[in-house]
């Protein structure tokens, strides 16, 4: 299986108790977005809660999108999660009322609080404790900086055009090495994490370059929902700081936004104010920003005071102190930034994709649970509850495999790449489009022109991929152009705004029943 976020690693742990599992992972075991989540995991826990109103505050943050049935299982198997990551060792911050309870944060969008948190650093509490049961486990062998290429098809590998298209496991690039190396399974589960990096400005972590989802769809995997990409409203402007996120728990604890003149704007936007779902706030802020012709608008969060911001925010308050800003006494300069992809491999109420032997689970499946717009901390919750329903599901449908590989990976006449221009360029020319033409607002222009230039941009990748031999930042950028394709191309069929895709031309909802944009691409390859 590929990723060790949390999906990965819960779906490794699971189906460890049954058999033997190689977890691929591009980088160092903990990097990746689960190791960076701020704010926590929202599940009814609190008294004056329950799952009807989580379920009803999801549907509504989604935009008449979300598949009710997957928000079901994802919000009634909530506590059960947080009770089953207790068990393993997670340490959340406690509540005030006795050893059980937990402190409970509200972020934006939620009727009430229910985000369970460690401090404001929830994601490398949650990745400490997963990565020390992976490591310990004698089921599970962990190949890190090994960078996943491609989905292994058993009808390419074997060269037998009846096998079926099965997938049976991965390419993956070794580190230092130009030699490819096949990694076949019986099931094969991708939780390779986001697409971030397709956009210029990117609260996500380096490895978010849209891996799963790229690979899942050059195989021949059905990939929803592309067109929606979340704007976290609040992630630091500093020329410095590389994708720094401020919690929306920040918001939740008080903290308001506010334009340079020190005028507070979000009242004119939405009942709910600085703690309205995140696509209203990330739109609000874009517009303000694009009127006054700033870069930034502030989060105040002075009012706190400094023992509490200590107390509920040490990482952000601490980092934000390098950078030479004291939130307990200055506002901090925000701006939004590209954060969560909605869609992805499309995948049922088991993690199945559309292709027998493929399972995903995490930031690059897509369960439906978010539809249009993801609620906050409802991400950490869908990895728990769909990766444990994946293992499960993987297990029972296990099959031996009977491989004879006539096909191994082939490098043909490539030869070692000449040129590392050509990746630096395309990379940044692919993330400046994507944020200039398909961003928080879109128009059908804009799409037009980023569709004519990916066209262009690709034939280049295409070119250079096939004439020399494969390296990890080859692999990233193709991944990137395919993605950001795949978001253009959704991002056009979809003739209406709805969610987190604002399209100028179709400002309204379409009156018609919601659909979903699947993509599946027709000619299938393998490299
Ligand atoms: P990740 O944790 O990103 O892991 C992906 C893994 O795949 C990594 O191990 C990576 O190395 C590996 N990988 C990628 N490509 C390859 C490849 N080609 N070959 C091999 N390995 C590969 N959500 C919440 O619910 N609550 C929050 O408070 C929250 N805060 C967030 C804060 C930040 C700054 C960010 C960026 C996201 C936040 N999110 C939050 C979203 C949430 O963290 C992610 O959606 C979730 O952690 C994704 O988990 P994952 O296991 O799918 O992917
Ligand atoms: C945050 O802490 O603001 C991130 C929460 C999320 O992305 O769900």
């Amino acid at each position: 299986m590929v990723g060790s976020g949390m999906a990965g690693i819960l779906f490794a742990l699971d189906a460890a108790k049954k058999g033997t599992v190689a977890v691929i992972t591009k980088r160092e075991v903990s990097e990746g977005s689960t190791n960076y989540a701020q704010g926590g995991i929202a599940a009814v826990w609190a008294d004056d809660d329950s799952f009807e109103l989580h379920i009803a505050d999801t549907l509504k943050a989604g935009g008449g999108l979300c598949r009710e049935p997957a928000v079901k299982v994802m919000v009634e198997n909530g506590p059960r999660a947080i009770e089953s990551l207790i068990k393993m060792g997670v340490r959340f911050t406690a509540g005030s009322r006795g050893s059980s309870s937990l402190d409970l944060h509200k972020e934006g969008g939620h009727s009430r609080r229910r985000i369970i948190h460690s401090a404001d650093f929830t994601g490398r509490e949650i990745e400490r404790c997963l990565v020390a049961k992976m490591k310990s486990n004698s089921n599970i062998t962990v190949f890190e900086d090994h960078a996943a290429i491609d989905l292994i098809l058993k009808s390419k590998i074997t060269g037998e055009s009846n096998a079926g298209e099965r997938v049976v496991g991965v390419f993956a690039l070794p580190p230092g090495s130009r030699e490819v190396k096949s990694f076949l399974a019986p099931a094969t589960f991708l939780a390779a994490g986001g697409a971030g990096k397709v956009y210029l400005y990117t609260s996500n972590p380096d490895i978010a370059s849209g891996d799963g989802i790229a690979m899942a769809y050059r195989a021949g995997a059905k990939v929803a929902n592309m067109e929606f990409m979340q704007f976290h409203p609040t992630c630091l402007y500093h020329a410095e700081a590389k994708s720094f996120l401020v919690s929306e728990a920040v918001r939740g604890e008080g903290g308001t936004l506010k334009l340079m003149d020190g005028s507070t704007f979000m009242e004119k936007y939405h009942p709910m104010g600085c703690l309205a779902p995140r696509d209203v706030v990330a739109k609000a802020i874009d517009v303000e920003m694009k009127k006054s012709g700033n870069d930034f608008v502030y989060l105040d969060v002075t009012g706190l005071g400094k023992k509490t911001i200590q107390k509920k925010f040490p990482t952000i308050y601490k980092t934000l102190l390098k950078y030479g800003i004291d939130m307990a006494t200055e506002m901090i300069p925000v701006v939004p930034a590209a954060h969560y992809i909605c869609g992805g491999i499309d995948v049922d109420l088991w993690g199945r994709s559309s292709l027998p032997g493929l399972y995903a689970g995490g930031e690059n499946s897509c369960t439906g649970v978010h539809g249009a717009n993801r609620l906050a901390s409802n991400s950490l919750l869908e990895a728990v509850v769909f990766s444990k329903r994946a293992a499960g599901k993987a297990l029972e449908e296990w099959e031996r495999l009977d491989i004879e590989i006539k096909n191994p990976w082939s490098s043909g006449d490539a030869v070692d790449p000449d040129e590392q221009v050509i990746i630096t360029l395309n990379w940044d020319e692919i993330r400046r489009l994507m944020w200039s033409y398909v961003g928080i607002v879109r128009s059908n222009k804009r799409l037009k022109r980023a569709k004519t230039r990916m066209e262009i941009l690709k034939k280049e990748i295409r070119e250079y991929y096939w004439d020399f031999k494969v390296t990890s930042d080859l692999v990233e950028l193709r991944n990137i152009a395919t993605c950001a394709s795949l978001i253009i191309e959704s991002a056009a069929a979809r003739k209406e705004s709805r969610g987190l895709h604002y399209n100028i031309d179709f400002p309204k909802r379409g009156s018609k029943e919601p659909k979903d944009t699947f993509l599946t691409k027709k000619e299938k390859s393998n490299g």
